[in-house]
């Protein structure tokens, strides 16, 4: 059996400094993901945004681009962000984790869920890009986000759009992740698109 790194996380030159913990970040090796992806995707904007975004995790494009949300998922919540008004280049936008799971079939790579232990592993990221941004609102894009933000008794679809407070950002607010709606039947397509803009509106009414 392999031997277990007694210290999976990589040393932080500065950290203090985005760019610093984003460049160590890349040979983390806290859980087994990053063996299969292809990089560690950090998350991306300005560190003066008044709003931060968590997705779940990168999926393929963004493992292959290294950027969060530059595939379809984030085309939708670059749509709907649009909508209401927010500037993506004025959000930072990064993930609960930062390697992409995968499993084969054929030849594509199909997304897989990251359970508890890579979600944990991931944390202290996570942890250091909000208290480098200091956004006034934290939004969580799915459950996998919610949850990590906010325990795992916290449920989505009984709590979105509040605003709710947690040990790590005083201001979350929890929504669907955008593929969800790419997932969705045709038939509810449109309004899960547009419950989920009436939740980014209700980000967009804090930030004024
Ligand atoms: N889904 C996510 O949760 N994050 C991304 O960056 C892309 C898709």
């Amino acid at each position: 059996m392999a031997e277990r790194d007694p210290d999976p996380y990589p040393k932080i030159e500065n950290a203090r400094s985005l760019r610093s913990v984003a460049e160590a970040a890349k040979a983390c090796h806290a859980c087994d993901l990053w063996s299969r992806a292809t990089q560690t995707v950090f998350g991306e904007g300005p560190r003066t945004a008044r709003v931060l975004f968590v997705g779940e995790q990168p999926g393929d494009k963004e493992d292959l681009a290294g950027h969060p949300f530059v595939g379809p998922a984030g085309r939708v919540l670059d749509e709907a962000l649009a909508e209401v008004g927010i500037d993506r280049k004025r959000v930072f936008v990064t993930n609960a984790v930062k390697h992409f799971k995968w499993r084969a079939s054929g030849k594509r790579r199909l997304h897989e869920q990251p359970n508890g232990t890579e979600i944990a592993a991931c944390r202290m990221w996570l942890e250091l890009e909000l208290q480098l941004v200091k956004p006034d609102i934290v939004v969580a894009l799915g459950a996998t986000a919610a949850q990590a933000l906010l325990g795992p008794a916290f449920r989505v679809t009984r709590q979105r759009g509040t605003v709710v407070s947690s040990p790590l950002a005083p201001r979350v607010v929890a929504t669907v992740h955008p593929s969800s709606i790419l997932r969705a039947p045709d038939q509810s397509r449109d309004a899960e698109r547009r419950a989920f803009v009436r939740d980014l509106r209700i980000v967009a009414k804090l930030i004024g």
